[in-house]
């Protein structure tokens, strides 16, 4: 889909903001709405850039910055904590030689922390685009990373 046609899509309205940058950036083959993605969007709802940009960079699932192809979540509240997510943020950051908010130099993974995903009965959790993963062990994360790299996922 073009980027008019999903402007088109939404009413000139302040609140349809983050809808559209949302769909922007999932168009984007590097996870990130650009300089001129935010201009586009203030144009046609008929508002600063600056009130897009700050939209943009209030909201930790929109990026500024090019990400990696798939971008991974690892829950970081006190529930998943509990059930060893520090344990597993290690054995990501280990196999894709990367800290949180780092993307791989192929652009294939970016790591990031996110709030409680809604899932703490499964905890540890990770998210990887629009997948849930739970009940991660080491030895499983490294299976699932080892498919996405591989493109069996
Ligand atoms: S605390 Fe991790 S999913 Fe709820």
């Amino acid at each position: 889909m073009k980027k008019e046609e999903i402007l088109y899509k939404y009413e000139k309205r302040k609140d349809n903001v983050l809808y559209i940058l949302h769909e922007f950036q999932d168009l984007n083959p590097y996870n990130y709405v650009t300089d001129d993605d935010m201009q586009l969007i203030a144009d046609y709802i008929g508002i600063p850039y600056s009130k897009v940009y700050g939209t943009a960079s209030f909201y930790s699932m929109i990026s500024e910055k090019p990400r990696g192809k798939h971008i991974i979540r690892l829950c970081d509240s006190p529930p998943c904590h509990l059930m060893g997510s520090i344990d597993i943020l290690d054995v990501i950051k280990e196999e894709l030689k990367i800290e949180v908010g780092e993307t791989t130099p192929d652009m294939i993974f970016t790591l990031e922390k996110t709030a409680c995903l809604g899932v703490c009965g499964v905890a540890p959790v990770m998210m990887i685009d629009d997948e849930v993963y739970g009940n991660l062990t080491p030895k499983k994360v490294r299976k699932i990373l080892t498919e996405y790299k591989e493109g069996t996922k």
